[in-house]
């Protein structure tokens, strides 16, 4: 008789797996990428398995030899994958054979692929969302240097995409600051509830044997073993978490890519991109494009889609494990791979944006952003403010009419709309008084933006 394809589980079969099928069933041509994670909890359950006497410390040194020899293989290259041995779990635990012979077929004692795959996730999952806080840092890192650089550097900030108070750059970059940090915390508080040791949970239902699983959850530095052995092997929800903790950072990166790519338009000209950032046209001599933000914009629709794929495949499923979770590897990984692809890319370009405060401070000034000040200014001086509303309303419109900016108009025609104007106006008509004057907490004014970006670099490095 030849050999069958379904050498692990073939007991029970008659027949070698369709051809075409078993590319359909397999799983390793994606999940390999796990090979060092179900390496180390291979390592981990075989340590705890000797500890309790369930293997020999012989059988356990060669299990352990043998899969260190199937590492460097796998780091050098001359692992050979095999898509008859259907996922990365049966392709190392059958090489552990050839190589350590019967000790490696004790490996799977109290354990399941269901445990195991569940195990491996987490693990590539924790140290995912370590490298991408880790990115994430040194992006928050940039901004905050810019915002040191541009605190008092004045441009419009808008409403409705319309010229509405003056802001300092860099009360911006600190509000993109902000959100990354919320991003930052989703991302932790993903990664403490995901720490949880489904090893010992076997295929559904635990193990008959005296299995430690607080042990095999300790060596790999869970904080402790899931509760209960159905949910263990079952749920996904840590790696949907993941995606929508992805999403939603996703989601500021395009705002952000949004910002630079209208600032850095001929009609803005806020900001200067790096030229290593940009691409040019092949027909237009003159542009230069904002590539790199708007591939960042455009790869969020993808990292919403993963999410979306994620949560319907686990939609309805019955407990325990159904074979549908093999597909959450695919978007889960891409969703890694892509958010912090993007956020290294930031990281490296938001730096060097060069700022072109003239432009910025003109804009400000010509949008009448001061308008809120005057009105301020008249209730200061007894006005109510909705008439304050109606009378600055009408200096707009003046304004408007002479084709110049408010701090522009003479004190005569100021006063001319309001007699109690006084000289003093002009403190808040300009873009630096108004910027000053929003001097509390949370405010756009340059000594609180400076005090914001020192808190900012010493949550960084605390
Ligand atoms: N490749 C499978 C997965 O990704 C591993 C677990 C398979 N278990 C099973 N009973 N078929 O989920």
């Amino acid at each position: 008789m030849t050999k069958k394809t379904n050498q692990q589980w073939g007991g029970r079969f008659s027949e070698s797996m369709d051809g075409f099928i078993l590319k359909f069933n397999e799983s390793v041509s994606f999940d390999q990428r796990m090979a060092f994670e179900d390496i180390e909890g291979s390592v981990a359950h075989a340590t705890m398995l000797g500890e309790q006497g369930i293997l020999s410390k012989e059988d356990v040194d060669n299990i352990h030899q043998g899969l260190q020899q199937i590492k460097d293989d796998i780091q050098n290259g001359t692992f050979q994958w095999s898509t008859e041995l259907e996922d990365v779990h049966m392709n190392i635990e059958a090489r552990l054979t050839d190589l350590v012979g019967i000790a490696g077929k004790r490996l799977h004692t109290g354990r399941s692929r269901n445990d195991q795959v569940a195990t491996d996730i987490r693990l590539y999952t924790r140290k995912a969302i370590d490298s991408l806080r880790g990115e994430l840092k040194l992006l928050m890192n940039g901004i905050v240097g810019l915002a040191e650089v541009e605190y008092d550097t004045i441009m419009p900030g808008f409403t409705h995409l319309q010229s509405a108070q003056p802001v300092t750059f860099g009360h911006h970059l600190l509000a993109w600051f902000e959100m990354l940090k919320r991003d930052d915390e989703r991302l932790l508080d993903c990664r403490q509830r995901m720490n949880r040791s489904p090893l010992g949970a076997a295929a559904l239902a635990g193990t008959t044997y005296s299995i430690n699983r607080q042990r095999s959850a300790e060596l790999l530095d869970f904080t402790e073993p899931c509760a209960n052995s159905l949910d263990a092997v079952s749920d996904r929800d840590f790696a949907i978490e993941l995606s929508s903790a992805a999403a939603i950072l996703s989601m500021h990166l395009s705002r952000v890519a949004e910002e630079l790519i209208m600032w850095n338009s001929v009609q803005f000209q806020f900001v200067d991109l790096p030229d290593r950032f940009c691409t040019g046209s092949s027909i237009m001599p003159q542009k230069k494009n904002p590539d790199i933000a708007e591939l960042i914009r455009g790869k969020t629709g993808r990292v919403y889609g993963n999410l979306v794929a994620m949560l319907t495949l686990m939609k309805s499923q019955p407990l325990a494990y159904n074979k549908d979770n093999q597909e959450d590897k695919e978007p889960l990984f891409d969703t890694i791979d892509t958010v912090t692809a993007c956020v290294h890319a930031f990281a490296a370009m938001i730096p060097h944006i060069k700022a072109n405060r003239k432009a910025m401070r003109q804009a400000a000034k010509d949008g009448f952003a001061t308008a809120t000040d005057l009105a301020d200014y008249l209730v200061k001086k007894g006005v109510a403010f909705r008439d304050a509303h109606e009378i600055v309303g009408k200096t707009v419109a003046l304004a408007i009419d002479k084709q110049c900016s408010l701090d522009e108009l003479s004190l005569a025609d100021l006063q001319a709309q309001h007699s109690a104007i006084e000289d003093d106006v002009f403190d808040v008509l300009t873009v630096e008084g108004s910027v000053s004057a929003r001097n509390h907490f949370g405010g756009t004014a340059p000594n609180q933006v400076k005090q914001a970006a020192m808190a900012a670099k010493q949550w960084l490095n605390g």
